[in-house]
């Protein structure tokens, strides 16, 4: 259940005392507490639980030239449900009524709670040496200008942007604020469904989303700490993918941005990959060139900024994904199988068997994986069950470097010829641990600033799409009613073409 937010009480003293001491390793007292209920500039709110509970609370000074954040706490048992979150969007709202700006103070390690506040819109005033005299760390000043927030993001949005995907096998929703921090992303696995067929049947896939997709945006907004009484927009993933899939995303997210008079935001699945790149390092120098490979594309793709975007290369043939996925198969692992492929190969020997991988000395900056996967079928045709048994870990490590030398070699290349200054990855793809080491140690040598976003943001997720959304059209309502999904949606296409 959604925690309720009300005004602190006298009663509330020793459930707030108690929590503070079960929150901090260096709790304000009894008597400091007690001064701030009493405080004429004191703002105080508790978050309470079902039963009324007090579960969090938050402290602040308003006093007559800004607003002054001084203690959040929230219990450990109810943390990971956006209370905090809400505390704090609660307070600042209330600066930005009042129009002061809000001053805080944040232990410099603290990264959670930093980004969490340059979510909203905070940016870092001074910092205050040895400030913390438990540890001596150094604590930063944060400022907030009032109205800063709806400057920020370039989007005008005045609130939380909900964001959904659905274009193949994972039911996902995320939660941004305008300015691109994610306050919650949420992904719905269909893998142990498409297993027993041993590939994505789309129509599976279509009533996998239509049944999951509620429960994933409530759990989105409950995790963000929103109700959708809080959202103030609502992007989709409109193509490329399979389409009935896409169909469920588009059709919720309108239906949602419709009775609700919000603004809709198109979003090209592929431009949600190269999104995972700034979602990871916001400042990272561009241009920059992205690869992004997954079990439906490997393509590499310059981008100019946030919505300038050219495609340089891709496969002829096989996904990335889908050569890992076969060899995966071939060699009786799991489903989809990359990820087990990938484990597998770090027991073995990448030198013991050596696979060709086409285009790898050619000039042009595309792919072909199919070459490599039918050697590994004939390879294996060549040996017993005992000797595929027994090799089975150096036929993985030869497998994955075959696939990585030509992804990391061709990145680096392209990246090189087109004079950038960053280069990232994305797709499930990125996930392989040898491609993301290579990628780092190659890519660093060559003198490039190399992005390789946190797992959870390389495959298919909905923070992607929202990041996307950010830097992409808005759409007033409700304009965005004809606006329909598309299966083959070309890179730099923000929306379907008019038929
Ligand atoms: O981006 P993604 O989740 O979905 C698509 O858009 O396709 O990518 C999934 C792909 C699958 O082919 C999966 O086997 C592959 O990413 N994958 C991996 C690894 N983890 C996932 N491939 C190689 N090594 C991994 N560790
Ligand atoms: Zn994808």
């Amino acid at each position: 259940m959604r925690a309720a937010l009300r005004d602190m009480k006298a009663e509330d003293l020793d459930a707030v005392v108690a929590l503070e001491r079960e929150c901090f390793a260096q709790p304000w007292t009894r008597a400091m507490l007690a001064e701030e209920l009493r405080q004429g500039q004191g703002w105080r709110q508790v978050a309470a639980g079902p039963s009324g509970e007090v579960i969090g609370f938050a402290l602040g000074r308003k006093y007559p030239d800004e607003w002054h954040l001084m203690d959040v706490a929230v219990a450990p048992r109810a943390r990971k449900r956006g209370v905090g979150t809400r505390l704090l969007r609660v307070f600042v709202a209330d600066a930005d009524r009042a129009g002061k700006p809000v001053l805080l103070e944040v232990r410099e390690h603290n990264e959670a709670a930093i980004a969490l506040y340059e979510g909203h819109g905070f940016s870092v005033l001074a910092v205050r040496r040895g400030y913390y005299p438990d540890t001596g760390e150094n604590a930063l000043v944060m400022w907030r200008d009032p109205g800063r927030a709806e400057r920020a993001g370039g989007t005008g949005l005045s609130g939380p942007l909900l964001a959904i995907e659905s274009s193949c096998d994972d039911t996902a929703a995320a939660v941004l604020t305008p300015q691109g921090q994610v306050l919650s992303t949420l992904s719905h696995s269909q893998d142990s469904i498409h297993e027993r067929y041993g590939g994505v049947v789309p129509e599976v896939a279509s009533r996998a989303h239509v049944e999951r997709m509620t429960a994933v945006v409530s759990e989105a907004l409950r995790q963000a700490g929103c109700t959708m009484d809080d959202i103030a927009g609502v992007a989709a993933t409109v193509g490329p993918g399979l389409i009935g899939a896409l169909l469920v995303g588009v059709q919720t997210a309108k239906a949602i941005a419709w009775a609700r008079r919000l603004p809709f935001f198109p979003v090209n699945h592929i431009h949600g990959h190269l999104a995972a790149a700034w979602l990871a390092d916001p400042d990272a120098p561009l241009p920059m060139v992205t690869l992004v490979a997954s079990g439906g594309h490997t393509t590499l793709i310059r981008v100019d900024d946030r919505s300038i975007y050219t495609l340089l290369g891709q496969t002829l043939d096989d996904a990335a994904g889908e050569a890992f996925d076969k060899g995966a198969r071939l060699l009786g692992l799991g489903y989809p199988g990359g990820k087990e492929l990938d484990e597998l190969a770090e027991k073995g020997d990448p030198r013991a068997f050596s696979f060709p991988v086409a285009m790898k000395r050619s000039a042009r900056p595309d792919f072909s994986f199919s070459g490599v996967k039918t050697a590994l079928y004939y390879l294996l045709r060549t040996m017993t069950p005992e000797e595929r048994q027994s090799r089975a870990a150096d036929i993985a490590a030869s497998y994955r470097k075959a696939i990585v030398d030509a992804l990391v070699s061709k990145s680096v290349k392209t990246a090189r010829h087109e004079a950038v200054r960053s280069l990232a990855i994305a797709g499930g793809v990125a996930a392989n641990s040898l491609l993301r080491r290579r990628l780092v140690e190659e890519g660093e040598a060559a003198g490039l600033h190399v992005v390789v976003p946190a797992f959870r943001y390389c495959t298919d997720n909905a923070a992607m799409i929202g990041a996307a959304a950010l830097a992409g059209p808005r759409l007033e309502y409700p304009d965005y009613l004809a606006i329909d999904a598309s299966a083959s949606l070309a890179l730099g296409e923000w929306l379907p073409k008019k038929s």
